[in-house]
């Protein structure tokens, strides 16, 4: 057995996160952990490494990974980074900006591996991005250069490097397109030096596929899960390729002329986006096909190389800070990395009144303020007076998209938000983005990477070959 957890029961002054769980983790073998956002997982996962959070206490039960103990200095000293390897959820923030990829790599590889020689590491190196699917080509860059799914990738190849016996996956897929997630799924199931794998996932299919046994976390508990329920695409509500024009619909948004260039490559050339009053228009595209910055670009973060750009058909500049300045319109991004949008010393409470007094500045009423707010998204009143710390993956990024539209922005762009929700959460989202939509008649822009989650927009564009159509 690599790890054991027996008993194990963590309370927090709300009640009991995980009660009594037990689990076995072997070796070569993948345990996957399903369960609704805010069930526990990443808890589980924590408490396997010997961490807990604050305001989190071990009441009960024990934790023992290779015969040692992680809650000990001892054990800790042993086990971390060597014998356990772990991806956490959100990994964009775990990388260091000021470092290219390689170098940050090479250091891990030779604390890991002191003895060996420059050569060797590279060679770890390599083995372990072909093992995550990360191409090493880009090793070289920079993480700001790197896409959402990029960059999760090189944490993936991180967390392989040292050929850890337990591997520890946190949504490791969230921030990949169908098919890379595939790939780098059947990678877990047959890492050659066969450790023992525990998976955190919502993506149920990818679980199903890849791991040998299947645990859901609910009320605490964690039980064997039951089989999944097929997915209920609904058909896309297509319209006209260039979206609602004339007619008398009201145009919120029109970027013409649009061309993005990343580090040298085109992304986007000449492309045109029109988003109507009130619509839903999701945005799909492999991982790395410039999702993400057509996103920042439009919310005035990053300006394109060119294009126009028009919201309720006045022209308006592509730099967000002098539309600020001007009073211009407000375009809300809510990006992939809910750790580093969100000020980990400000209460959620703070955070939303903030967003309803920028609306108000705007001259906009006042809408159905933060707890019914939070309610629709499936949140409960408690989150308030927490810091973003203190929640769930999911949770954190369900916090950033209702900062977003207690703000009421013309449109909010999200990026990926339901990447990281199981499908129930996810859908109570995409209902309270419906019904917001409708009272606010702004419009939403969401870039996905599920199709059952485009299926609900009113239309999907595709990014790819530089067009986006
Ligand atoms: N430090 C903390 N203080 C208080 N409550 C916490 C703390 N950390 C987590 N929680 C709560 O414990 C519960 C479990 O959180 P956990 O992060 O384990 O969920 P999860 O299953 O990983 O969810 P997700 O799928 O959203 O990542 C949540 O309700 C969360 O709000
Ligand atoms: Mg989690």
């Amino acid at each position: 057995m690599t790890a054991t957890v027996s008993s194990l029961t963590i309370t927090t002054s709300h009640g009991a996160v995980l009660d009594a769980v037990d689990l076995d983790l072997r070796p070569g073998e993948v345990t996957a952990i399903v369960g609704e956002s805010g069930a526990g997982k990443t808890t589980l996962a924590h408490a396997v490494l010997g961490h807990l959070g604050a305001g989190l206490r071990r009441t009960a039960g024990r934790v023992e990974v290779t015969g040692h103990d992680p809650f000990t200095p001892e054990g800790r000293a042993v086990l971390r980074g060597r014998v356990t390897g772990y991806l956490p959820q959100d990994p964009a923030s775990a990388l260091d900006p000021r470092r290219r990829v390689l170098s940050q790599l090479r250091t891990a590889a030779r604390i890991a591996h002191p003895g060996e020689s420059r050569r060797d590491h590279d060679a770890r190196i390599r083995a372990a991005a072909d093992a995550a699917d990360f191409d090493a080509a880009l090793l070289r860059r920079h993480p700001a250069q790197l896409s959402g799914g990029q960059a999760q990738r090189s944490l993936l190849a991180w967390t392989f490097l040292t050929r850890p016996r337990l591997v520890i996956l946190d949504e490791p897929t969230s921030g990949l397109d169908p098919d890379t997630a595939r790939r780098v799924s059947a990678a877990f199931t047959r890492l050659p030096w066969e450790p023992a794998v525990l998976l955190i996932s919502h993506d149920r299919a990818l679980v199903d596929r890849a791991a040998h046994r299947v645990f859901e976390l609910a009320g605490g508990r964690l039980q064997a899960a039951t089989a999944s329920p097929p997915p209920v695409p609904r058909p896309a509500r297509h319209r006209s390729p260039d979206g609602p024009t004339g007619d008398g619909e009201e145009r919120v948004l029109a970027a013409d002329g649009l061309t993005i260039r990343r580090g040298g490559v085109p992304l986007l050339r000449n492309a045109s986006l029109h988003l109507a009053a009130g619509e839903f228009v999701a945005v799909q595209g492999v991982s790395g096909s410039g999702k993400t910055s057509l996103a920042r670009a439009l919310c005035g973060l990053a300006p394109p190389d060119a294009g126009r750009l028009c919201v309720h058909d006045a022209p308006v500049s592509w730099d967000g800070a002098a539309r600020a300045r001007t009073g211009g319109p407000f375009l809300a991004y809510v990006g992939q990395d809910a750790r580093a949008a969100l000020n980990p010393y400000e209460t959620v409470r703070r955070m939303l009144a903030r967003a309803v007094a920028a609306a108000h500045r705007r001259g906009i009423p006042p809408g159905p303020g933060p707890k019914a707010l939070l309610d629709s998204l499936g949140l409960t009143a408690d989150v308030l007076d927490r810091t973003p710390d203190r929640l769930s993956g999911g949770q954190r990024h369900r916090v950033m998209l209702a900062r977003a539209l207690a703000a009421v922005p013309a449109v909010v762009v999200c990026d990926e938000t339901l990447a990281s929700l199981d499908r129930t959460t996810a859908r109570l989202v995409l209902g309270a983005l419906d019904a917001w939509r409708r009272t606010t008649g702004s419009a939403v822009l969401l870039i996905t990477h599920h199709d059952e989650v485009a299926a609900h927009a009113d239309r999907v564009l595709t990014l790819s070959g530089e067009r986006l159509e």
